[in-house]
């Protein structure tokens, strides 16, 4: 018996939870800390009147015999794959169908999951910095190569830097890579990658064959309207990319789960269809995201649903707008928070991420996301997020600005 020796070499635990380790460690030394948690992206709001009412009728559903249901398709129910297709795609002139949605419980699930469709000997690229689950469900399958502590980075893998010389977009590499992750808006930057950009990914997966995995979470804050929300707004994509899709922070789904997978039919690699290959994959690993929750997600496509999560949403973007504006007239570079519930915040006087996130914790109360923890292009910098309550994000702001 041999255990998978990947494990061994990941460094510490996951970055989230690390925050809450040392969080609950300060909280438990001064429990009279009124902390401010603008750390991790989970939402504050509640679920949408539609979106609670729509579940509640699913809820009665399931306890009467003639409406109740058990397994449903492991690929969603149809009513939300179709819903998804005409308002998420067609709605915006793409051409997406219902049989290329597949409905899950989380776009961090999918996004780890998805390395099953793909041999060990592939090149994985990875901005960075990057959210951290595309390099450890990578490093956990034996597709990164090595740690190095020296470097921060695993040895196996291709890093685009993503910085403020650049404007947080990545470059396309040199070398040849297979499977490049790409996430905008983008988690942690808050940047946003125009229609040429994309465009000249798209070209290039198409060029040498390589697969674009496409993290569009945070597509819902984009305000700015030539932007596009889906990378197969893009002619070209759906020979060359997967789409994540989530309701966590669209519709407040963080603690709901449901979430979606777009795979195009003519996305064929080596003669096989992924759509079919993840097809299988999740008939075999999953059964399915609950129906009470995807119905709960469908009303968020009705007139009053989308409406009421928007309000959400803007609530949140001005939240970053709070955050963003504050801590710039505080004398900090910032950057994100327009088009993202995340402000990207240079440290003041080159203080490493995690002394400034320290400092932060002990001296404001206030919890953030150290930059160094999405790499290490991401030293020297922290994120905050726009999910918290109004009038604690401002004074969040206050407290930050007071100990500057
Ligand atoms: C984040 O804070 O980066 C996100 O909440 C993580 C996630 O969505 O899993």
């Amino acid at each position: 018996m041999h255990i998978n020796e990947n494990f061994a070499k990941l460094p510490g635990s996951y970055l989230f939870s690390e925050i809450a380790r040392r969080v609950a460690a300060y909280s438990g030394e001064h429990p009279e800390a009124d902390l401010i948690r603008l750390g991790i992206g989970d939402v504050t709001l509640p679920l949408a009147p539609a979106v609670l009412e729509a579940m509640h009728k699913a809820v009665d559903e399931q306890g009467k015999a003639e409406t109740f249901r058990g397994y449903g398709p492991e690929q969603g129910w149809p009513f939300l794959r179709e819903a998804m297709a005409k308002y998420d795609f067609q709605a915006r002139g793409v051409d997406i169908v219902p049989e290329e949605i597949f409905i899950s419980d989380g776009a961090k699930s999918d996004c780890g999951n998805i390395v099953d469709l793909f041999q060990s000997g592939n090149k994985v690229a990875v901005c960075d910095p990057v959210y951290p689950v595309y390099v450890d469900s990578n490093a956990m399958a034996g597709r990164a190569g090595d740690y190095d502590a020296d470097t921060g980075r695993w040895t196996g893998l291709l890093y685009m830097p993503c910085t403020a010389e650049n404007g947080f977009s990545p470059r396309i590499p040199k070398e040849k890579a297979d499977l490049i992750y790409l996430c905008f808006p983008n988690n942690p930057t808050g940047g946003v990658a125009g229609r040429e950009v994309l465009q000249a990914w798209v070209d290039y997966a198409n060029d040498c064959g390589a697969i674009i995995l496409f993290d569009a979470a945070y597509e819902a804050f984009i305000t700015q309207p030539e932007i596009p929300h889906s990378i197969f707004e893009i002619p070209g994509a759906k020979t060359c990319a997967i789409e994540f899709r989530s309701f966590s922070k669209t519709a407040g789904f963080t603690g709901t789960r449901c979430a979606a997978t777009i795979i195009p039919k003519e996305l064929v690699r080596d003669g096989m269809s992924l759509r079919d290959m993840w097809n299988r994959r999740q008939c075999t690993k999953f059964n399915g995201a609950p129906y009470i929750v995807q119905r709960g997600a469908e009303a968020t496509y009705t007139e009053e649903g989308r409406k009421q999560v928007m309000e959400n949403i803007a609530y949140y973007l001005r939240n970053a707008g709070t955050i963003r504006e504050g801590l710039a007239a505080a004398g900090l570079t910032v950057s994100g928070g327009v088009d993202s519930p995340y402000v990207w915040v240079k440290t003041p006087d080159g203080v490493d991420s995690w002394s400034f996130f320290d400092t932060l914790l002990r001296e404001a109360n206030v919890v953030t996301t150290p930059g160094a923890g999405f790499g290490p292009s991401g030293e020297g910098y922290i994120r905050l997020t726009g999910f918290g309550g109004a009038e604690a994000t401002k004074q969040a702001v206050e407290r930050i600005r007071k100990i500057l």
